[in-house]
């Protein structure tokens, strides 16, 4: 069986008692090093380093289904995360999905946004439709190294539009930082970040 864990943003505070549950019985923890670096020392299970290939994954979870894999995934599973993957390939039998705290949930807690209409989205390995998600008064933005922060800034100015960006960077980690700015205030580079793009003047 495969319990697909999301630990939340990172901090371990935030994973639930359900996921840590799992954790605690399992034989087999799959993570990436800094998410098994937060797996208490006493924890007896397998620890196995995220295989840089997806195909690498799934032949390990294959060979191992038989015993009580635990793959953590950042945030919530099914939010840009592992869980689609794993459903693609995976019958629902040999699945358990338990649900994290995303990093865009957390980020509107912590700012105060309602996620009531927000249009969620990722830059992940792909170019957003900026004419689309520009149209939208409220987005939330998982990002990647290669459209952040800066880009989306770019593509506000670009159009002459009237945003505020709500950039979450090293969410629940003691490193995070919030900033509120307009598209000409964003910096070049922020650490690993979540969007938020609102109408507002
Ligand atoms: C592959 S996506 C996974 C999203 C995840 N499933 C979720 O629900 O948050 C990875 C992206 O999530 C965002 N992310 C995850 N954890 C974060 C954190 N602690 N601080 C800021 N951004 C985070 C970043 O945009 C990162 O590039």
């Amino acid at each position: 069986m495969i319990h697909i864990v999301g630990i939340g943003p990172g901090s371990p505070e935030l994973l639930t008692s359900a996921g840590a549950l799992l954790i605690q019985k399992a034989d087999v923890i799959v993570g990436s090093k800094r998410q098994l670096s937060d797996i208490p020392p006493d924890n007896p299970a397998e620890r196995k380093l995220l295989p840089s290939q997806l195909s690498e994954l799934e032949a390990f979870l294959r060979e191992r289904i038989g015993q009580d894999i635990v793959l953590l995934a950042s945030g919530d599973p099914l939010m840009y995360g592992i869980g689609k993957w794993a459903l693609d390939r995976f019958p629902q039998e040999q699945l358990q999905i338990v649900p994290g705290i995303s990093s865009i949930q957390y980020l509107c807690s912590r700012c105060g946004i309602a996620m009531n209409d927000l249009y969620i989205t990722s830059s992940h390995g792909k170019q957003p439709d900026f004419d689309f998600l520009l149209a939208h008064p409220k987005v939330a933005m998982v990002t990647d190294s290669k459209i952040g922060p800066a880009e989306i800034a770019e593509e506000i100015l670009q159009r002459k539009l009237h945003k505020t960006l709500i950039i979450g960077e090293n969410l629940s980690y003691p490193e995070e930082r919030l900033h509120r700015l307009k598209p000409e205030q964003v910096a070049a580079h922020y650490d690993m970040n979540v969007v938020v793009i609102l109408d507002e003047g």
